[in-house]
């Protein structure tokens, strides 16, 4: 809507401008120019007239030695020349002037011209004084009364010049004051539009955040609904069959005891305990592998020291493990949030990388614990990364923590001095997966 209202605004305005405008050039063009060219052509009709009434009041003084027939050239350079001034004007006259006002003009200049021809066809009889007189008491008024037309016409054309002006000052004003109007409208829809935007997306930030927010808590439920049930499952394992099979291996070799010596009894008893014993390392690896009870017994490290031969051993790949640092003590929830990540990430190796080895790294920093876990594979833009849930659940476990989770493209032989051929693409430098969590967060 804002943006209508200023698009609105803009065209309305742009119209209205060309408008007033093209009625200023229609004034300056119809009207100023036009004046000034119908001036300056009044102005060469009066200069002829003047110099007529010159030669006129020579010709009434007679006090040149030549008759007045002498003066007919300079009357008709003259009217040759007045003639022209008058057709210009006709043509440049400015559109106020009236009908009577052209006709006088003309009606008097051909009366005048009439006088003119009368006055030298008597001069030319010869009749001096008469003509003379007809100078002085008819082609001298006759000349005034031009004189005065057309001056009138001078002061007219000032005046409509002066009215013109005036209005082309209005036109200003008025277009001046619709410039502090729209840029104030425009302003304020602007205002108006942008205030909305940053509503409106400031709610959808926060509906975003929201839902981030229940996303991040669903997850980090999950995951401890997960770590609870495998927690329980590998207790039941470790606590109730263990116990049993336990006790059935004992009774079985008690009564394996109680059965005659050499007898096939006491050979299918000694069996049935064999594989009661192997039940028993079964279910004991199993409960291990669904959640280490280690973790809380006996700590992270030690858990890695068993579990990464377990991995080299069950997925066929090589890992070389570094530890360093002074070790500290991880409690037992923080720790089996640190062992997943590892176990995720040396399942993706194991998975996606295509390597056959993998570096884990172990640094115990006065600050901090960091783990890294590095292969040599393809590596994460070689391939277009297809969602999981596994670098979810490692970011969330990551965040619950209180740590940092960062997956950077592996650097060449970084630690152990060698030298990692990259893909044809050159994107295959593999993939370092680096867990940064605070000291106090794991002592907690
Ligand atoms: N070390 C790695 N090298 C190359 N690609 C990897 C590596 N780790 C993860 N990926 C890519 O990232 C994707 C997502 O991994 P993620 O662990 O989230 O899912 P997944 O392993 O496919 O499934 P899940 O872990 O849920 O069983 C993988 O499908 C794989 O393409
Ligand atoms: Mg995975």
């Amino acid at each position: 809507m804002g943006l209508i209202i200023t698009l609105v605004a803009v065209i309305g305005y742009s119209g209205y401008s060309i408008r007033q405008i093209s009625g200023l050039r229609e004034l300056q063009n119809n009207l100023v120019d036009r004046n000034r060219k119908d001036s300056l052509q009044l102005l060469r009709i009066q200069n002829d007239l003047n110099s007529l009434a010159l030669a006129m009041r020579d010709m009434i003084d007679n006090d040149e030695p030549y008759p007045l027939t002498a003066w007919s050239a300079q009357f008709q350079r003259v009217r040759t020349d007045l003639d022209d001034a008058l057709r210009r004007e006709q043509q440049v006259a400015p559109v106020n002037r009236t009908p009577e006002q052209e006709s006088y003009l003309q009606n008097s200049v051909t009366q005048f011209w009439d006088a003119v021809d009368r006055t030298f066809a008597l001069a030319r009889v010869p009749n001096q004084a008469q003509a003379r007189t007809q100078i002085r008491i008819s082609l001298r008024a006759r000349q005034e009364a031009l004189s005065t037309a057309v001056s009138r016409l001078l002061v007219q054309n000032n005046e409509s010049e002066e009215q013109a002006a005036l209005r082309i000052g209005q036109i200003y004003d008025r277009v001046q004051r619709q410039v502090y109007l729209f840029v104030t409208a425009t302003l304020i829809a602007i205002l108006l539009t942008s205030l909305t935007l940053i509503r409106s997306n400031r709610r959808l930030f926060a509906q975003l955040s929201a839902l981030s927010e229940q996303r991040s808590e669903l997850a980090q439920k999950l995951i401890a609904t997960q770590e609870s049930t495998l927690r329980h499952i590998s207790r039941e394992l470790h606590d109730e069959f263990g116990q049993i099979l336990t006790a059935v291996g004992a009774m079985l070799t008690r009564a394996g005891k109680r059965a005659p010596e050499g007898s096939e009894l006491r050979a299918e008893l000694r069996e049935i305990c064999e594989i009661t014993q192997s039940a028993l390392d079964k279910v004991r690896s199993l409960s291990q592998a669904l959640h280490p009870v280690m973790l809380e017994e006996t700590g992270l490290e030690s858990t890695l020291d068993w579990y990464l031969p377990v991995v080299e051993r069950q997925a066929g790949i090589d890992v070389f493990y570094e530890k360093s640092g002074e070790p500290f003590p991880v409690n037992g929830n923080a720790a089996i949030h640190v062992y997943r990540v590892v176990q995720e990430a040396l399942n993706n190796v194991t998975r996606h990388s295509g390597a056959r080895e993998a570096w884990v790294r172990l640094r115990f920093l006065p600050q901090a614990l960091e783990i890294e876990v590095e292969d040599h594979g393809k590596g994460f833009e070689a391939q277009a990364a297809t969602p999981g849930i596994g670098l979810v659940a490692m970011r969330e476990r990551a965040e619950l923590l209180g740590g940092i989770l960062e997956f950077v493209p592996a650097a060449r032989g970084e630690s152990h001095g060698e030298e990692v051929i990259a893909n044809a693409d050159g994107t295959g430098r593999g993939t370092l997966v680096r867990l940064r969590v605070p000291r106090e967060k794991l002592e907690a």
